[in-house]
C-alpha cells in the first residue's frame, strides 16, 4: 500500500507524463505542417514513449493498492517559429521532468517508501537519456544551421527513429 501523499504525487506525475505526450504530439503535428516528416516521426515516437511512462506510473499505483485519478490535461502550444526552438523547448521540458522525478524520489525517501524509491530509479536513468538526446539534437541543429539543405538531411536522420 502506498501513502496518500505518494498516491497524490504519482497521480500528478501521470498528468505530467500525459501532458508531455500531448506536447510532443503537438510538435509532431507542427513538423508535419512544415513538411518535415522525419522530425514529425521522431516526435510521434517521443509522444508514445511519454504515454508509456504515464502507463508505468498508472500500473504502479494500481499494483500498490492506490487509486488512479485522471485530471484534465493542459492544452499544448501548437505553433513554433523554427525547428531549433522546438528542440530547445524539448530539452528544457525534459529538464523540468527530471526535477519532478527527483522530487518524487525525495518524497519516497521522506516517507520511507523503499519500493517507490526503487521503482523511480528507472525514471532517474531514463531522464539522463531523455535530456542527452534532446541536447544532442539542439547542438546538431545549431551546428548544421537551419537552411533547407541542413533540415532536409536532419529530417532523414531523425526519420530513422522507430
Ligand atoms: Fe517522461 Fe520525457 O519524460
Amino acid at each position: 500500500m502506498i501513502s496518500q501523499k505518494i498516491e497524490k504525487a504519482i497521480n500528478e506525475q501521470i498528468n505530467a507524463e500525459l501532458f508531455s505526450s500531448y506536447l510532443y504530439l503537438s510538435m509532431s503535428a507542427f513538423f508535419e505542417s512544415i513538411s518535415l516528416p522525419g522530425f514529425a516521426g521522431w516526435m510521434k515516437a517521443q509522444a508514445k514513449e511519454e504515454l508509456e511512462h504515464a502507463m508505468k506510473f498508472f500500473e504502479y499505483v494500481n499494483e500498490r493498492g492506490g487509486k488512479v485519478i485522471l485530471k484534465d490535461v493542459e492544452a499544448s502550444e501548437w505553433q513554433w517559429d523554427k525547428p531549433l526552438d522546438v528542440f530547445k523547448q524539448v530539452y528544457s521540458h525534459e529538464q523540468k521532468v527530471t526535477g519532478l522525478i527527483s522530487g518524487l524520489v525525495d518524497l519516497a525517501r521522506e516517507e520511507n517508501d523503499h519500493a517507490t524509491d526503487n521503482f523511480l530509479q528507472w525514471f532517474v536513468a531514463e531522464q539522463v537519456e531523455e535530456e542527452a538526446s534532446a541536447e544532442q539534437i539542439v547542438n546538431k541543429i545549431k551546428l548544421m544551421g537551419e537552411s533547407g539543405n541542413a533540415l532536409f538531411m536532419m529530417d532523414k536522420e531523425l526519420g530513422q527513429r522507430t
